[in-house]
This record gives structure tokens, C-alpha cells and sequence, in this order.
């Protein structure tokens, strides 16, 4: 029999789950509050994991499987944890033909992380997305909010290398 796995948070530890109450809490007699809450809770803790879905199911009066639902359908809700820094490289036709597989290949080099993965010392997520409005700039990249066009390979790697460097 299969077995679901879901990423959990717990692995022994206690769950301060006072956020995630007080934003339900704020929302408890809202019709269509699920999008806001998950928004909410997924800032206030990172990420959704599952204790946190199973919390917020409880405290809207909904199942997990309604809840897991919604996080499935919007890109914008994540289950595992995300890198501090953010890599987001433009997969759009310009930037592609302008060499931006290239620059997620740098990523993967410096970091060992493929599209979607987030390296082990929680630094660095990369992910690969279709144009970003930037196409006079290609290849493009996104670290956090903060854009960088024109780029060469070499150029990223420095850039990622900074970030590296910052410290927390
Ligand atoms: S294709 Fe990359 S910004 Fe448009």
C-alpha cells in the first residue's frame, strides 16, 4: 500500500501555533477565508507544513484534504521549505535563446540544486519561470524582488556568490 508523505515541521519539536490560531481567529466568520489565511499563516511561518495545514483545517472546519486543495491549485503556496534567497531564472522564449538554461546549470554548479529544490543549508531556492516581463534585458534573473538582465553566466555566478557570502 502506498504511503503519503508530507513534510512535516515537528520531528520532535514543539509547534508554537499561537500565529496560525490568531490569524484563523481573524477570520473565523468570513465566508471564502481559506486563500487570506493560507497567505497569512504561510508568511508568518514560511512554509505549510503539514501540523500547520492540519491546524488550519481545524480551526476553519474544513478537512485537510479541502485544504490541501486549495494549496494545490495556487502556485503561490508552498509545502516545503524555501530558500532564503529565492532564484528565479526567466525560461521565457527570449531569455532562452539567450542562454538562461545556462545560468540555472551555473545554479546547480554552485549550489547542487535543480529546478524546485532548495539547497540543504536552507540558502538558496531555484526556480525556473516563464517570462517576466523583462525580455529587452534577457537573460533575466530574479533573487528575492530584486531583477538582474543582461547576464552572462560568469556575471551570475559572481552575483550567486555574493549572496552566498551574505551572512544569516
Ligand atoms: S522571456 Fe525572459 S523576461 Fe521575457
Amino acid at each position: 500500500m502506498a504511503t503519503e508523505v508530507k513534510e512535516t515541521e515537528s520531528a520532535g519539536k514543539e509547534i508554537d501555533f499561537t500565529a496560525c490560531d490568531e490569524i484563523c481567529e481573524k477570520y473565523r466568520d468570513w465566508k471564502g477565508a481559506t486563500i487570506p489565511v493560507l497567505q497569512q499563516v504561510q508568511e508568518a511561518y514560511g512554509y505549510l507544513f503539514s501540523e500547520l495545514v492540519e491546524r488550519i483545517a481545524d480551526n476553519l472546519n474544513m478537512s485537510a484534504h479541502q485544504i490541501y486543495g486549495v494549496i494545490t491549485f495556487y502556485a503561490q503556496f508552498y509545502t516545503k521549505p524555501r530558500g532564503k534567497y529565492v532564484i528565479r531564472v526567466c525560461r521565457g522564449t527570449a531569455c532562452h535563446v539567450q542562454g538562461s538554461g545556462r545560468i540555472s546549470e551555473v545554479v546547480c554548479e554552485e549550489f547542487g540544486i535543480k529546478n524546485g529544490e532548495t539547497s540543504a543549508d536552507l540558502k538558496f531556492t531555484l526556480e525556473e519561470v516563464s517570462c517576466i516581463g523583462a525580455c529587452g534585458m534577457a537573460p533575466v534573473i530574479m533573487i528575492n524582488n530584486k531583477t538582474y538582465g543582461n547576464l552572462k553566466p560568469e556575471e551570475a555566478r559572481k552575483i550567486f556568490r555574493d549572496y552566498a557570502e551574505l551572512q544569516g
